[in-house]
Order: structure tokens, then C-alpha cells, then sequence
């Protein structure tokens, strides 16, 4: 897929036409990174917004005691780093390759070019922040309502794809920042779906044998 299009794809770049779209990727750059690179990290002054080629990328905040809280997963064709150029404050989140991951790196300068010659794209970055919104809201929702059992069940089916067989991208540890519980806890947790029956796992493979009772422990 031409870059045009993955950036077409995007929510931010929704409704721009592929002139507008090929004259900002003049300012482009490719960058790759291998698994556990840091892109960037919490605190530091912005200049640039990704966009996902290829691979994973956690959108990752830490506590004063080193606890991670996995705020997002990014793969191909998502797009972040955009909040610095909205707000111009420093990174809020620190992001992390979980693979190797190529991505498309674009300076904020011609972003905001682009988007002062066309304020209808704006649109689509108020959708995007809508979207980050909504999913806030749901794992805030999921922190009160449900316990590290449902939300390990819910952010598993998540990660599966709607696939029954499929590779955690997370260490135990990664996952356990997703689910905002200890590494213990998501351990007994997923050993319980295993005793029931529900799921089989080798390493990072899992196979979810019985989706209909995960689907009702995440509810
Ligand atoms: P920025 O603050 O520039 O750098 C960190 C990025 O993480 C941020 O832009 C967003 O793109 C992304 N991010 C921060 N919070 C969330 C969230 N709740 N959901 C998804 N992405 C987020």
C-alpha cells in the first residue's frame, strides 16, 4: 500500500486528498526499531508524530516506582505522537517498540501547515481524540466494574483478534500493565482460565477453547 494511502486510512489524515497527502510525505522519514527501543519518553518536548509501518509500538506511562501502565497498542497504520503538536506540552506517554517496527516519522511543522490550509481535516483529529476518549472511558469503567479476573478475560479476547489461536505481543509483565494489575494476579488469573478449561497456553501461544465463557467472566 502506497504511504498515501496508510495515511488516508488514518483517522487524522481522513478526507485528504492525495496531492495534499504526497506533498507531506516529501517530509517524511522512515525509522526502524528493534524490540524494547524507546521512540520517546514521558516528559520529553515533542516535534514529530508516527504513524505504524510495521510492528507494535505501547504507549507506556510509569510510576515514581517503576509500575508500568500500558495505556494503548499501537500497530499498522495507527497514529500517535499528536498531542505535543496540539497542546505543546511535553510527551505524555512514553512509546516502546514491542517488535521490530518501521514507522513513518512526520515533523509537526508541515502537519500544522496542512491542517491551517485545510481546517475541515481537523474533523478527523477531533474523531481521533473522540475515539481516545471513548476508550478511556471504557477501561475507566472496566477499572471500577470488573475485577483483575474480568479485565485479564477482556483485554485476552482484545489481544486474540477474534482469532482462537494467536501470539500475546506482551510480555506477562506488559500485559499485566494493560489489565492495571499485578503480574501475580494476571498469572492467577489466567491459570484459573486454564483449569477451567477455557484456555490452553505454551509460552506466548495461547488458544482460547472455550470464547463464549471468557466472553462472559469480562462482562
Ligand atoms: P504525545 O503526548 O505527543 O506522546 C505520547 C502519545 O501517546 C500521545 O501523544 C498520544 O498519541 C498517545 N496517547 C496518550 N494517551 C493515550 C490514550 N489514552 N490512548 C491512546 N493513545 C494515547
Amino acid at each position: 500500500m502506497a504511504y498515501e494511502e496508510l495515511l488516508a486510512h488514518t483517522e487524522f489524515f481522513e478526507g485528504a486528498s492525495t496531492e495534499v497527502l504526497s506533498a507531506l510525505l516529501q517530509h517524511a522519514t522512515e525509522v526502524s526499531f528493534r524490540r524494547n527501543d524507546v521512540l520517546f519518553t514521558e516528559g520529553d518536548s515533542p516535534d514529530s508524530l508516527f504513524v505504524v509501518l510495521r510492528g507494535r509500538i505501547a504507549m507506556v506511562n510509569t510510576s515514581t516506582d517503576g509500575r508500568e501502565s500500558v495505556l494503548a497498542l499501537m500497530d499498522r497504520g495507527d497514529l500517535f505522537g499528536e498531542m505535543g503538536m496540539l497542546d505543546d506540552r511535553p510527551r505524555s506517554a512514553t512509546a516502546r517498540a514491542l517488535e521490530p517496527s518501521t514507522l513513518l516519522r512526520l515533523p509537526y511543522e508541515p502537519v500544522v501547515d496542512l491542517l491551517e490550509s485545510w481546517p475541515s481535516l481537523l474533523w478527523g483529529v477531533v474523531r481521533l481524540l473522540a475515539g481516545r476518549i471513548r476508550n478511556m472511558d471504557e477501561a475507566l469503567a472496566d477499572s471500577v466494574f470488573l475485577d483483575v479476573t474480568g479485565r485479564t478475560a477482556k483485554r485476552l479476547l482484545e489481544l486474540s483478534n477474534g482469532n482462537d489461536e494467536f501470539t500475546l505481543p506482551l510480555t506477562q509483565e506488559e500485559l499485566a500493565g494493560m489489565v492495571g494489575a499485578s503480574r501475580e494476579r494476571v498469572n492467577k488469573a489466567i491459570s484459573s482460565f486454564i483449569r477451567l478449561g477455557w484456555l490452553e497456553q505454551t509460552d506466548r501461544r495461547y488458544k482460547i477453547v472455550q470464547r463464549d465463557r471468557l466472553a462472559l467472566r469480562a462482562r
